[in-house]
């Protein structure tokens, strides 16, 4: 699984970088921007995203609370009218999450209302301008500027604020495996690095834990180009995303391990214990040992 996602972002980062070469000659930009065309239908026809109603995903909540709308950057904006804030709500109040995992924190207004609408400890993780490497990045923001709405609201202890790109972001040095119950995946929109970003987080989730792409639409417009042939690269390998109708999300759950598989797991550790503490334990200095000696 892992081999063909290598094999897909090889071939998709060399059309990203065709389409970012600059050639002194049309013909080449016209026949690059074809070939990622090209490319793009040919992922489409075979591993377009599905579409799902947000019902699917949440009970219905008869009344939400209102955003916390400062540097708010989820849809609806003055720019963009339909509403992402309302089906990530609900998502919300329907699995209750108790951690969760945000790439991409930009000015933070999405850890706030996360912060008010769930009682959840967030992990958010955002790069320094000079961090940065991708091409769609949205924002290059100072270290005051990054996550500045949920500190001024309040919740900078419900945070863990890591600023790093998520190239570089080792899950392992702040996640324990199979801890996080929501992760939403918002940082830079390439999509060689929305598909780092996925497997990045893919070992910190438990079973049953949700992931959302956000700027994911089959329009394949513009920004939304990058996280959308992404998630058609990880349906490829066996990721059952789909993008929530009418919105700008991409949804994945992960699998609940089966149960045999669960009670194998946990057999298998204890009888690794039990076995590391015979073989390990220390003669010298033990109660036996004290006993033979007084
Ligand atoms: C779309 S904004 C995030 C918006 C935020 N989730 C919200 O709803 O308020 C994307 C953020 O990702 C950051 N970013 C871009 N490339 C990144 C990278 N490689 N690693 C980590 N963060 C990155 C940008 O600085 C920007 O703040």
């Amino acid at each position: 699984m892992r081999w063909t996602a290598e094999v897909l972002v090889f071939l998709d980062s060399r059309c990203e970088l065709l389409v970012a070469t600059h050639s002194p000659y049309a013909w080449k930009a016209r026949m690059a921007k074809a070939m990622v065309r090209v490319w793009d239908a040919w992922l489409a026809r075979h591993w377009g995203l599905p579409s799902a109603q947000i019902d699917e995903f949440a009970a219905a909540q008869a009344e939400l609370v209102r955003p916390i709308e400062d540097d708010r950057n989820l849809p609806p904006t003055a720019a963009v009218p339909h509403d992402d804030f309302t089906p990530l709500a609900r998502i919300l109040l329907t699995e209750r999450p108790q951690k969760v995992l945000e790439l991409g924190t930009g000015h933070g207004n999405t850890t706030a209302n996360i912060c008010a609408l769930v009682d959840a400890h967030v992990i958010t993780v955002n790069a320094l301008p000079h961090q940065m490497s991708g091409r769609v990045v949205t924002f290059a923001l100072t270290q005051d500027d990054i996550g500045r709405v949920y500190r001024k609201h309040g919740y900078a202890d419900r945070v863990t604020q890591i600023f790093e790109s998520t190239i570089a972001f080792d899950p392992d040095g702040y996640l324990p495996r199979d801890s996080v119950d929501l992760a939403i995946i918002d940082a830079c929109h390439d999509s060689s690095f929305v598909t780092n970003d996925f497997f990045k987080v893919l070992p910190s989730l438990r079973g049953n834990a949700v992931v959302l792409f956000h700027d994911t639409h089959p329009s394949m417009e513009r920004h939304l180009a990058g996280s959308y042939r992404a998630c058609m690269q990880l349906r490829a390998c066996g990721f059952d995303i789909r993008h929530i109708t009418g919105t700008w999300w991409g949804f994945w759950r992960k699998p609940r391990e089966p149960r045999r598989r669960r009670w194998r797991a946990s057999l298998l550790r204890i009888a690794t214990r039990i076995i590391l503490r015979l073989r390990f334990r220390p003669s010298v200095g033990s109660r036996r040992a004290q006993t033979i000696v007084s």
